[in-house]
């Protein structure tokens, strides 16, 4: 056996034990080190990040990296035709960088109303039609053009590895082919990758992906134009118009991330950065935690009623404004105003500590419940000098729009159902959206990925999560562990949580968030009770003031985190 065939075979092994680690839940709680740390929704995607960082990768070569590897191993969320947010911080420098996906240029308001002027809700979430222009190609290569330090072939080396010799397929990616394989089966050539043989490959199969390997070779050698222009952005097309899409390869040519200023708040003497619009994300939880800190959440019993009760509060008047967001050239809200110590102040003025508002007093709109799926996925990166990013991408819905591009192997997005595609009714997480949100060609549609990092003497931290709308309660909810709290960073993702969106009102409690009595004491104060969720999964990294640092992920899902123990 050739020497890198035989170590790849023990990686593989080695990735097979950790993976039976993850399943159990294991991830490696309370590791401190002082190389980095790395914290992502698939054990071999931090495993990557963290032979990233050994190998002298900076935060960024590492989140990009990983990132890649969860396009290759984690193909429900993890991508290539899909976009995201990072938020940096780099010593004392602050950035943040854009690449949700936009409207393609032939989109538009009523593209999913059929002629009788009702939603098509199908269209927005399967099929060509649903496919926003993707922003991670460019996205991932603009990060590390601006901030990465390894060549850019390096980082991009690991994920194409993994692509051309395969990688054992885990028992959650068996489960969730399973779950989705009605949908997938729609697509030939998504079958073709996904369900070999017509059904999904089984835990422990090596799963090799030759098309996808090949573009990541081309982006490796040729950048991001591998996949926006020529051959692979053509084949985007065709991929998209065989199933009633409107996406052009000329989409792709024209897309462009936007570096942006990344917004600043503070709280409980913390101060943060996190993403502008049309990321909710600064807004939403910078108005938590401000609204639970105005409220004295802090000050009342950690595992009470009264506790909840502002929480639930605090969620309900961030979702309610969050209808005023949207791209930014369009929103009718800005993070100035809405984080303003005046506007919170009055805010915070409106809860009432034992009655629940409802949402309708706070905002007038209609409502129904769909279901609600996970998707997204998280990593959370820190270098050996300190430096952070939090990074979140997506598909959208777990797989996408389920259309693949045959000749680069990778899933389209169906991002377009986070715009208001029917003005005025919920979207697939349940959320109603405002004008601010509508569909024109070019625009971003809102989103509630929330990348977010903290810091305060010497102490810092990235956060963020998967989960639709809960990425936002789960990503607060962990900040006020671990800043009013103190807890652990592992023990501060471990607890559960709860999650309120303003619309539906009703409040979600993961189990034993909530003793029976509190949930009594909570219907008496006028809360009404939906079903018990998973509040999003989030992934996170953090350095003491000694220089040390630490890595937790989420137990809802098997993600992982590692840290390099020795600066390399
Ligand atoms: N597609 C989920 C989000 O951006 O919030």
């Amino acid at each position: 056996m050739r020497s890198d065939r035989r170590l790849w075979v023990l990686a593989v092994l080695a990735v097979l034990a950790l993976q039976a680690a993850a399943a159990a839940g294991a991830s490696l709680p309370g590791a401190v080190g002082s190389g980095g740390a790395v914290s992502s929704s698939d054990p071999l995607a931090t495993t990557v990040g963290l032979d990233t960082l050994r190998r002298g990768g900076n935060a960024v070569d590492a989140a990009v990296a990983t990132a890649l590897a969860l396009a290759v191993v984690f193909p429900e969320a993890g991508n290539l035709g899909g976009g995201g947010f990072a938020v940096l911080k780099f010593g004392d420098r602050l950035a943040s960088l854009d690449f949700r996906e936009t409207a393609p240029a032939a989109a538009s308001r009523e593209m999913y109303l059929d002629a009788a002027g009702e939603p098509r809700p199908e269209a927005s979430l399967f099929g060509g039609l649903a496919a926003g222009v993707p922003g991670s190609p460019r996205g991932l290569w603009e990060l590390h053009d601006r901030f990465g330090h390894l060549p850019w072939r390096r980082v991009v080396a690991p994920a194409q590895r993994l692509a051309r010799r395969g990688f054992p397929v885990s028992s959650r990616l068996e489960r969730i082919l399973e779950q989705y394989r009605d949908r997938l089966e729609r697509f030939a050539g998504t079958a073709d990758v996904w369900l070999p043989g017509g059904r999904p490959p089984a835990a422990g199969t090596i799963l090799r992906q030759p098309a996808l390997a090949r573009a990541l070779a081309a982006y490796a050698r040729a950048g991001p134009e591998a996949l926006t222009h020529g051959h692979l952005a053509a084949a985007a097309e065709r991929a998209a118009h065989r199933h009633g899409g409107v996406l052009n390869a000329a989409d792709l040519a024209a897309y462009r991330p936007v570096w942006r200023e990344p917004v600043r708040f503070e709280a409980f003497g913390w101060r943060f950065a996190a993403m502008d619009q049309p990321s909710s994300g600064a807004v939403v939880v910078g108005q938590i935690l401000g609204l639970a800190e105005r409220a004295g959440w802090h000050r009342q019993p950690r595992f009470g009623a009264n506790r909840a009760h502002l929480l639930a509060e605090a969620m309900r008047r961030a979702f309610a404004d969050r209808t005023l967001l949207g791209d930014p050239e369009t929103a009718q809200g800005q993070a100035t105003e809405l984080l303003a110590p005046e506007w919170l102040a009055q805010r915070a003025a409106t809860i009432d500590p034992y009655r629940a508002t409802s949402s309708r007093q706070l905002r007038a709109w209609p409502a129904e419940l769909p279901p609600e799926p996970a998707d997204t996925t998280h990593l959370s990166v820190v270098d050996a000098r300190g430096n952070l990013v939090a990074l979140t991408t997506t598909l959208n819905g777990l797989f996408g729009c389920a259309v693949i591009v045959p000749e680069a192997g990778y899933l389209l997005n169906n991002e377009m159902d986070d715009f208001t595609t029917a003005p005025g009714r919920p979207n697939v997480y349940g959320l109603v959206q405002g004008e601010a949100n509508e569909i024109a060609p070019g625009k971003r549609m809102l989103s509630s990925m929330s990348p977010t990092i903290a810091w305060r003497d010497g102490e810092a931290l990235a956060v963020g999560g998967r989960g639709g709308p809960r990425i936002l309660t789960a990503t607060a909810q962990v900040l006020l562990n671990l800043i009013a709290d103190d807890d652990p960073l592992q023990t501060a993702l471990d607890r559960p949580r709860i999650h309120h969106q303003w619309l539906p009102d009703k409040l979600f409690v993961e189990d034993d968030a909530l003793s029976p009595e509190i949930r009594a004491e909570l219907e008496r104060r006028g809360h009404e009770f939906g079903p018990r969720p998973t509040v999003g999964k989030v992934h996170a990294v953090g350095r003491r003031t000694d220089g040390t640092v630490t890595a937790a992920a989420d137990p809802r899902e098997p993600g992982s985190a590692g840290v390099v123990r020795e600066q390399q």
